[in-house]
């Protein structure tokens, strides 16, 4: 079975409210000629209401940044799963490096996400990566195995198969030093193989495995032309309707 390929906009904590429609505006506008590629934008939590009416019924599917564990309660600050449903979304991320690193979340906080944004009927997206320092200790793989087994733990196949898994190395990440197409295909390569080995090979080939960290129109091609990679998380060049349509056009479909 072919797997489409989704490319996703992390827009982070960028943008306001005007500006956030605009530009999906923008995205809603240039998709409508795209076929055979999944589109999503991933707006703050504040835009996720106006951006999803403007996506609504559109090609472009709308995703989350984060959210809570908890269903509901006594949260300050927190948003649930369902509340995301709520707003359209289809997707969530899960697991971001930079909530990794700068806001601490754990492999187990990350499991707790991804379970909870399951029985809501979301599909997570879940970010692993290495940064620099492991990647030059030759641990990278290592690395990889462990936030793969941590943050997907206790899945059943059913419930892997509406995962997103995205590679984002951290030393790439608006870094603009982009890995090369062969260090992406060998850790999505990996990371297929834990797949096949937890679950089995016909799992494994369904799973979705973005690669993320520096995509630009200039390097999405050869980077989605490899094998095991299935789409990208593009941060930086998805705040610009020309430049995340430029990566889509380099999809493979
Ligand atoms: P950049 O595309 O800005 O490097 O960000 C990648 C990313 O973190 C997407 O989630």
């Amino acid at each position: 079975m072919a797997r489409v390929q989704l490319i996703a906009g992390n827009w982070k904590m960028n943008l306001d409210r005007a500006a956030a429609v605009a530009l999906a505006k923008a995205v809603v506008e240039q998709a409508a000629s795209v076929s055979g590629v999944e589109l999503a934008v991933c707006p703050p939590f504040v835009y996720l209401d106006c951006v999803g009416k403007v996506v609504a019924g559109s090609a472009v599917a709308l995703g989350a940044q984060n959210m809570y564990h908890q269903p509901n309660g006594a949260y300050t600050g927190e948003v649930s799963a369902s509340m995301l449903c709520d707003l359209g979304c289809k997707y969530v991320i899960l697991g971001h490096s930079e909530r990794r690193h700068i806001l601490g979340e754990t492999d187990q906080q990350i499991n707790k996400k991804v379970h909870a944004a399951l029985a809501a009927g979301l599909s997570p997206i879940v970010c692993v990566g290495e940064t620099l320092e492991e990647r030059e200790a030759g641990r990278t793989l290592a690395v990889i195995r462990e936030q793969f087994e941590g943050s997907l733990a206790g899945l059943s196949a059913e419930q892997m198969q509406k995962v997103v898994i995205a590679y984002e190395p951290v030393w790439a990440i608006g870094t603009g030093k982009v890995a090369t197409p062969q260090q992406a295909q060998e850790v999505h390569g990996e990371l297929r193989k834990l797949l096949a080995e937890r679950y089995n090979h016909q799992l494994a080939e369904a799973v979705r495995i973005q690669y993320g960290g520096s995509v630009k129109p200039e390097n999405a091609a050869e980077l989605l032309q490899q094998p095991d990679i299935d789409g990208a998380l593009v941060g930086g060049a998805s705040l610009k309707a020309d430049q995340f349509m430029g990566i889509v056009a380099g999809a493979k479909f």
